[in-house]
């Protein structure tokens, strides 16, 4: 069992927890995920680590309620438990040093880049792009803030910060020149449209994926990614791959597999509530 120490709503349908797990957060490293099971009848939910406490053993997860589990796991308030949480899952971020590198957050994104952002600033040059939906969905801004030597802000309807896609200011960056690498966490269809935006300036391009996972062990194969023509499994191979190899059509073709059940279920949830 594991305690929720904090709720926060960050906007509507996007939550943080912080949550009671010392063993997790004596371990994990930026990059690294997390599984939780809401009780004994739950499905198994993959989360980005967000941030950590190794002292007080708190970890902190933010998720956006998309789907009958995490509209579940939304309802939970401060003082509830949660059955299980397993982790830290996954391989840790690759950190360089002395680079220049170009963090992009997509919507709940942001809070997966925000650790390794944080981890990057201490040996290298952050320059980070946080774009939302619109002003009420920007998620982290000040924490971005404080892990970057520059912080652009967009909005998709123009609300807050520059009007337009995560990739324009990306690409103005890279047209000036400078940058080492870049590392983008969003929705699939912003990370592939990151790594073409990348891809004609041969910037190294991180992005960290995010297919139906079950065990999150290497077991159940659930999780397989097409690689540079190799398939991996992005529980253990990954999270993060190069996103120049990443056949992103897959993996958005294998997230919608279950789009037909995954809508029946948050009907039903919606109609019946919790169970
Ligand atoms: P969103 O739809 O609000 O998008 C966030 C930002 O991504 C947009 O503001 C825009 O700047 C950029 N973007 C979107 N489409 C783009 C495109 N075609 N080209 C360039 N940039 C584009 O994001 P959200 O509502 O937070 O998430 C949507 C879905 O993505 C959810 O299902 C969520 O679970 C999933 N997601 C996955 C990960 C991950 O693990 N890699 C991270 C965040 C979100
Ligand atoms: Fe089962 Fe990766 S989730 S092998």
């Amino acid at each position: 069992m594991a305690k929720i120490l904090r709720k926060l709503r960050l906007a509507p349908g996007i939550n943080e927890f912080v949550v009671d797990a010392p063993l997790i957060a004596r371990k994990a490293e930026p990059g690294q995920f997390l599984i939780v099971i809401i009780d004994e009848k739950g499905e198994r939910i993959p989360l980005t680590i967000a941030d950590l406490d190794r002292e007080s053993g708190a970890v902190t997860i933010v998720f956006l309620e998309i789907g009958k589990s995490t509209m579940e796991l939304g309802q939970l308030e401060a003082g509830d438990e949660i059955a299980h949480i397993s982790g830290p899952l996954g391989k840790a971020s690759e950190i360089p040093q002395g680079e220049t590198i170009v963090f992009v957050g997509g919507g709940v994104g942001t809070a997966a880049v925000y650790p390794i952002a944080r981890k990057a600033k201490e040996s290298n040059k952050v320059i980070s792009i946080v774009g939302a939906k619109n002003k009420e969905t920007v998620i982290w801004e000040d924490k971005m803030k404080d892990v970057s030597d520059r912080l652009i802000v967009t909005t998709d309807d123009g609300s807050y910060g520059r009007k337009g896609l995560v990739t324009e200011p990306l690409k103005e960056l890279l047209e000036q020149g400078g940058i080492d690498r870049v590392v983008a966490i969003g929705p699939p269809i912003m990370m592939k449209f990151a790594a073409l935006t990348t891809r004609p300036y041969g910037v190294k391009t991180v992005v960290s994926l995010n297919p139906i996972i079950v065990d999150g062990t290497g077991m159940c194969g659930a999780c397989r990614v097409r690689v540079g023509g190799v398939t991996k499994f992005a529980c253990v191979d990954g999270p993060e791959f190069d996103a120049h190899e990443v056949d992103f059509d897959l993996l958005l073709k294998r997230l919608a597999t279950y789009r037909e059940e995954e809508e029946l279920a948050k009907r039903l949830f919606l109609e019946r509530g919790r169970k």
